[in-house]
């Protein structure tokens, strides 16, 4: 949620951050703001609304500073305004703070820190931890010890970056569930939320753990426990395409990591599917091979989007390899206190690798023994680094606050986690290089099917004044309507539900009149005659019908209203393609809407909150 950007070296610190700030709106972008230390003073500068509107405002200051911080804010406590937008200031205004995460024992501090007469602006939670620096700056030796003892009294998660003008020269950040990345420059140091804000700059990076505390003078950066012990911080060197983080041409980074699909799908599989040989080879989960075969239970977990590809993963891995799955929401299994033994493997699957929930199911499985294993794209993310294994999915920075290119990679790897396992469970060599062969076809098939999705369009137009979707699917593909209802709801503020199509009838059938679009995925596999049974219910009570469905298929074109062509492939695959039309659909429907796709209101690209 949110993003934050420090410097601190020998430049202009202000366009710097500014310039960081725009990398990083897709995290949040309800109010921006940034502090500088110049002439021997704290300036803030604050808005409502997005990086863009603050440009103007620092103008006067673009080079007033080298020691700056900035915030790009994704609101829990009071709402978007300028009062609220971070960085929040003490009483006197010495010492700026910017904050990602909740502090969850908030209105206790405060209430302290009022009675001993601090003076509050704005509604959040980050403000107190201004005030109770300000107030243990009193009684400690310096900014670094205010900040420790007051980190010790806070309950709940963070990111944070303190400056003082008391400390000019000085950059404080210390993190407790919220990422930072540092960046080691020449003579200078950038601390960001994720590492493309600073990329451009350096590829020189350390992160900071949960629990530590990094001081960053002009003489070096010294990390430390939060109960000063020091701590070594190796620096390693970032990979880091910077095109991938330009729009490249497309008008919205959606449509752009939507095309990027054929490439990515490709990325996923390199060097891992030896399709000839009918073999994959998976380096991250090697080490625990035998755990994984004989798990008693695959677990699956992940929120939003990736908890779709579980879903889809569940019945990839149940049918290709004949091994028990279960999938959880994040954010329920750690709180049920699942029985876990070290038998069972929970795999975390995760875009960004640093998912509040998800980070928090990790830790849970990990304390009760199983085996925690991360399907996460951001390298060197906070799930990356902590579980003990896993596949990374490399499909690049994903933008878009939208997940696209992301969940038909993680479809991939849940594709070659499917083989990996039906291979060592004994499927032949033989039976794997045939269905290895055919998800090795699938970047083509997805290169073909963009280039003849121009009918999405014209579907748009059609239905961009629905105010209800349903999106329907069986076996593999229910999942998929989950997910092409997900996607309208975020970027088209249109509400969609997807069912198991099936338990249409059970319910939601009601809704249905000559107003209600339904998306079915009917694709040609073992399923189809029962989704073509579901698509005369609806027919009957007049719904209007769009189907995706094969192009071979003649039958659809007598029933649906609509029918947007998929190619055919092997159906514990199809949900890898059969996504696109319906990523097209929401993405289309939202610019004849208007929608700005990119940052949809209220969303968050990682969700670091609980
Ligand atoms: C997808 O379009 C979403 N914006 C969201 O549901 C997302 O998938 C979810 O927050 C999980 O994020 P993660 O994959 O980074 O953990
Ligand atoms: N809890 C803080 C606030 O509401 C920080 C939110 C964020 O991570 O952007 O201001």
């Amino acid at each position: 949620m949110c993003g934050i950007v420090g410097y601190l070296g020998h430049r202009q610190a202000v366009p710097i951050v500014v310039a960081g700030l725009k990398r990083l709106e897709y995290r949040g972008y309800d109010s921006v703001g940034i502090a500088m230390i110049g002439d021997g003073k704290v300036k803030a500068i604050k808005t409502a609304g997005k990086v863009a509107e603050i440009e103007a405002l620092v103008a006067a200051d673009r080079g007033a500073a080298s020691v700056c911080i900035g915030h790009t804010r994704w609101a829990t406590h009071g709402e978007p305004s300028d009062v609220n937008a971070h960085p929040h200031l003490d009483c006197h205004n010495h010492i700026a703070v910017i904050h990602n995460g909740i502090i969850e024992n908030y209105s206790v501090l405060k209430k302290k820190l009022v009675d001993s007469g601090h003076f509050f602006r704005s509604s959040t939670d980050t403000e107190v931890l201004a005030h109770l620096i300000e107030e243990l700056s009193r009684w400690s030796k310096g900014l670094e010890e205010a900040v420790r003892q007051a980190l010790q009294q806070v309950q709940g998660t963070y990111g944070v970056v303190v400056i003082s003008d008391r400390e000019p020269d000085t950059l404080i950040a210390a993190r407790h569930g919220s990422p930072l990345v540092i960046g080691h420059g020449e003579g200078e140091y950038y601390i960001a939320s994720d590492a493309s804000a600073i990329a451009e700059h350096t590829r020189r990076v350390s992160y900071l753990d949960d629990g530590e505390l990094a001081v960053i003078t002009r003489q070096g950066m010294r990390a430390k426990t939060l109960g000063d012990v020091e701590t070594t911080k190796s620096i390693q060197e970032l990979a880091f395409d910077l095109a991938r983080i330009e729009r490249g041409g497309y008008d919205h980074f959606m449509l752009k990591e939507i095309y990027e699909q054929p490439e990515t799908i490709r990325d996923a599989m390199r060097g891992r599917l030896l399709a000839a040989d009918g073999e994959v080879k998976l380096g991250g989960l090697e080490h625990v091979r035998d755990r994984l075969v004989g798990a008693r239970r695959i677990i699956l977990v992940g929120c939003g989007t990736s908890w779709h590809a579980a879903l889809v993963g569940e019945y990839m891995i149940e049918h290709i390899a004949k091994s028990p799955v279960e999938v959880e929401y994040a954010s329920e299994f750690r709180y049920r206190s699942p029985v876990l033994s070290a038998n069972d493997v929970v795999f975390l699957i995760s875009q960004s690798g640093e998912t509040a929930d998800t980070l928090a199911a990790m830790r849970e499985a990990k304390s009760k023994g199983a085996a925690a294993l991360g399907i996460v794209n951001v390298v060197g993310s906070t799930i990356a680094r902590e579980s003990e294994g896993g596949v990374y999915i490399h499909a690049g920075p994903e933008i878009g606050v939208a997940s696209t290119k992301a969940f038909t990679s993680q479809l991939t790897v849940l594709a070659l986690i499917a083989l990996y396992l039906a291979r060592a469970r004994g499927i032949s060599s033989e039976d794997c290089r045939v269905l290895a062969q055919e998800l090795q076809s699938l970047p083509t098939k997805v290169s073909y099917l963009l280039q003849v999705s121009g009918r999405v369009k014209e579907l748009a137009s059609e239905f961009k004044d629905a105010r209800n979707f349903l999106y329907l699917g069986r076996g593999a593909n229910y999942p998929v309507a989950l997910e092409g209802a997900l996607k309208l709801k975020e970027v088209s503020y249109i509400h969609a539900e997807g069912y198991p199509a099936a338990e249409m009838k059970h319910g939601p059938i009601a809704l249905i009149d000559e107003n209600m679009p339904v998306v079915f995925l009917a694709p040609k596999d073992a399923l189809y005659d029962k989704v073509v049974n579901n698509i005369h219910e609806v027919r009957a009570r007049r719904g209007r019908i769009i189907a995706v469905a094969n192009e071979d298929d003649r039958e659809i074109e007598q029933i649906a209203e609509f029918v947007l062509r998929v190619p055919r492939t092997y159906g514990f695959f199809g949900p890898i393609i059969n996504v696109i039309p319906l990523q097209l659909l929401a993405y289309y429907i939202a610019i004849a809407r208007g929608v700005d796709v990119d940052q949809p209101r209220n969303l968050a690209k990682s969700v670091t909150v609980e």
